[in-house]
């Protein structure tokens, strides 16, 4: 759950929302769905038309797309419903806190391998812990790290495992590549997708799935329930995904890869600061002891990141989420004041 943010934020950079694409991107996708909803009447139930719309978006066929409110609650299901009781579910050190949570809840054992120094993850430790686990669950680009799997070895180890694989690939749209296609086909797979960061739409609560026609099926008849996504959700989410809405998501996605790297850079410069590469729309960055500080000093500015703390061991991280240009410029001058 996010933290309230202190009264008086005019920069929210703590939530990884896309505050890069044009609000009025959003503006004609609502408009759209005010004209086409009734809302006295339940949406489509399968919500096949979004399906449908995100299957062509991602590049595959619409059987092998499931829908949901927000990818949130895909993953709460999946772990509800696709895996054993008392699953040992294979994780990084750290992950999502969401999914970690929903693990907890569930009754599931989490294997944790830990992220190093370097904010990677030895692939090694990762397929030596897969042998005694029974799913994996990895968000590729991880939050909060921006770390990106190796794309091969990552493929080699789905293929490989016996059990489950949950790939979260909510920050694709940001990094090198996707594994969406490789669902289609592979048994074990299900690559987990959201409208949230990639459209800006967060608001709205669009996640989905690729996964194979069968466990697709099953996900969506069985486990989802009647009516995922509301009218209105699903007919702003169908316009976004039209040719200018796509247009729109890319050109802020290519925004925030440049602003993604002036930030690094600008965080890096400071001797007390080390900034990690990132695939995603955020950076995470150590400020050594002093990470308390700082993100108070940065909330008494109005900008608010995310307090992370001990990652890889190093000894204090913050996390913050790459905004507009102005966002990231009043980010850096208020750093460039903290650290004097
Ligand atoms: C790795 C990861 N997966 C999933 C989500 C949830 O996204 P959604 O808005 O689709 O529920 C987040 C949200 O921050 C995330 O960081």
């Amino acid at each position: 759950m996010p933290a309230a943010r202190a009264q008086g934020t005019t920069a929210r950079l703590d939530t990884n929302e896309n505050l890069v694409i044009p609000r009025s991107a959003a503006s004609a996708a609502l408009a759209a769905a005010r004209r086409a909803v009734d809302v006295r009447e339940y949406p489509d139930g399968g919500a096949e038309r979004l399906a449908a719309a995100i299957a062509g978006h991602v590049g595959v066929p619409a059987r092998c797309v499931v829908v949901g409110s927000g990818s949130d609650q895909i993953l709460d299901l999946a772990v509800a419903h696709l895996l054993a009781r008392r699953s040992r579910v294979l994780v990084t050190d750290p992950t999502f806190s969401f999914f970690e949570a929903r693990l907890a809840l569930h009754g599931m054992r989490a294997v944790r391998v830990p992220f190093g120094p370097d904010m990677a993850v030895d692939m090694g430790a990762l397929e030596g812990a897969a042998r005694g686990a029974d799913a994996i669950y990895l968000d590729s680009p991880n939050n909060p790290t921006g770390f990106q799997f190796p794309e091969r070895r990552l493929r080699r180890l789905i293929r490989s495992f016996g059990g489950l694989v949950i790939i979260d690939e909510a920050y694709a749209a940001f990094a090198g590549y996707s594994l969406a296609a490789m669902a289609r086909a592979q048994e074990n797979l299900a690559v987990v997708g959201t409208l949230s960061k990639s459209f800006g739409l967060a608001g709205l609560r669009v996640g989905y799935a690729v996964m194979p026609p069968a466990m697709a099926r099953a996900f969506a008849s069985v486990i989802q329930y009647p009516y995922p996504v509301s009218s209105v959700s699903i007919e702003a989410a169908v316009a976004s995904l039209g040719e200018r809405g796509a247009a729109a998501a890319r050109e802020a996605a290519a925004a925030v890869t440049s602003e993604r790297a002036r930030l690094v850079r600008g965080l890096s410069a400071h001797a007390n600061i080390e900034a990690f590469p990132s695939q995603a729309n955020f950076v995470l960055f150590d400020a050594g002891g002093s990470h308390r500080q700082v993100h108070r000093a940065l909330a008494e500015q109005g900008i608010s990141v995310r307090l992370i703390g001990r990652v890889g061991g190093r000894r204090g991280c913050l996390r913050a989420t790459v905004g507009t240009r102005e966002q990231n410029s009043r980010l850096l001058m208020a750093i460039r004041d903290i650290m004097g």
